[in-house]
């Protein structure tokens, strides 16, 4: 196989992207009802919709559809050998405030892809798959990388479907997935249900290809993170009576907190945020009792990430110390944790070379990832590789998250010619 021997319809996957993308609530910017935006949480309504769509996208090009404990949905077409799929991967659900690129360009690529190699009878060695997995984002409920992570063995399976809903804490993980009829029968582990390679397109999501002016960005790797949710208690007494002297004030000591986290991962070189705030009870003029707050850490090495964690409890410890009469507590409640990660050197080659195929050298560049994907998921049991192409401003996580038609279709392209590329190899 050499690159653009076959060639993705562009228009089609832009068309499908687009269209199924009335699933989901767009928080719609732009000018046109289809420009970007889109609030897809995972297990919802409107994910059920969207995997409905996926499930029969997938079966009208002859593929087996099957569906894992943790509604992972693999999508596959036999090659002549048996054993286990060149999948092509990425999700469905979106943040909040998300876009349509961030993980929907990846599965939508990879049907395209599928499309390309069906209607050109084309026989690969292994059979080939597209696979969506479930709440990458962990946004709804609180782990990233909630399928593939299950899939690799790294989340126990009952522990994943018992998560609540960040919202709502009456909506359990398990119980939304059945509801949406996606709870499927297929044990969820690499041992049982194998893939032989993985491979995923997505937006950089960063800054590096849209300043260097380049186009394909071949993953290296990426950023090892952990998340925690963070308590402080305190002492709740009334806002005008209570001299600063005799408080135990939790909000103030997170203010603090922040900052000086902040400052941490800064020396380190890492990034350090804080995306959910409560404080209870939620009174004016009472000072809270407790706040509670997510914190995500990250660094290009464990070792980084070490380092700030190290720095983070260090300086909870300190804050703790400080104070006079009344003190409060600060407790560290573990949620997800994902090694660095280096993909497989013959994926970055077969990517290297499908890029090549389409642009100039000059075009394609190493770069690392920033965000957690599937992807690192499926590395720890398969060769596995990414690809980037550039979104404007590197924004995502953000309504106005975009990335151009024709980088998307480049995108594409590669992940197509990268799979054959692997698959024949
Ligand atoms: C996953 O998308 C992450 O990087 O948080
Ligand atoms: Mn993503
Ligand atoms: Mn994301
Ligand atoms: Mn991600």
């Amino acid at each position: 196989y050499t690159p653009r021997q076959l060639t993705v319809n562009g228009k089609r996957m832009m068309d499908s992207l687009h269209d199924t993308c009335k699933w989901g609530t767009g928080t719609r910017w732009g000018d046109g009802p289809n420009d970007t935006g889109m609030s897809r949480l995972t297990l919802t309504d409107a994910d059920k919709a969207a995997r409905d769509w996926f499930k029969a996208e997938m079966e009208g090009l002859g593929c087996t559809v099957s569906v894992d404990t943790m509604g992972n949905m693999f999508a596959v077409r036999p090659g002549t050998h048996a054993g286990a799929p060149t999948a092509m991967g990425s999700h469905l659900d979106t943040q909040p405030t998300g876009g349509r690129y961030d993980g929907i360009l990846g599965v939508h690529a990879a049907v395209e892809a599928m499309r390309v190699v069906v209607e050109n009878g084309v026989t690969t060695r292994y059979p080939l798959a597209v696979v969506n997995w479930t709440n990458e984002e962990g946004a709804r409920f609180p782990k990233s990388l909630h399928g593939s992570s299950v899939w690799a063995g790294t989340l126990p399976l009952a522990k994943a479907l018992s998560l609540a809903d960040v919202a709502d804490s009456a909506l359990i993980a398990g119980e939304e997935l059945a509801r949406i009829g996606y709870a499927g029968d297929v044990e969820c582990s690499a041992a049982a249900n194998p893939l032989g390679a993985h491979f995923e397109l997505h937006i950089e999501q960063g800054p590096v290809l849209p300043e260097n002016k380049q186009r394909i960005g071949v993953v290296a790797g990426g950023q090892g993170y952990k998340w925690y949710t963070v308590t402080i208690r305190g002492r709740d007494s009334h806002a005008g009576t209570t001299p600063f002297a005799y408080r135990a004030d939790p909000m103030l000591l997170a203010a603090r907190f922040l900052t000086r986290a902040h400052e941490i991962a800064k020396t380190h070189s890492g990034l350090v945020t804080t995306g959910i705030f409560h404080a209870h009870p939620g009174s004016i003029n009472t000072i809270p009792h407790n706040v509670f707050f997510s914190l995500d850490f990250r660094h290009v090495d464990d070792a980084g990430v070490a380092a700030i964690d190290g720095g983070i409890k260090a300086m909870a410890r300190e804050l703790e110390a400080e104070g006079g009469r009344y003190k409060c507590a600060i407790e560290f409640e573990p949620l997800f944790d994902a090694p660095a990660v280096a993909f497989h050197p013959a994926c970055r080659e077969a990517i290297r070379t499908a890029a090549e195929g389409s642009i100039s050298k000059q075009e394609v560049r190493d770069i690392i990832s920033g965000a957690g994907h599937d992807s690192c998921a499926t590395n720890l049991h398969c060769p596995t590789g990414m690809i980037f192409v550039p979104c404007k401003d590197g924004l995502s996580h953000n309504p106005e998250e975009y990335a151009t038609p024709e980088d998307c279709v480049l995108g594409a392209q590669v992940l197509l010619d990268a799979a054959l590329l692997y698959d024949q190899g």
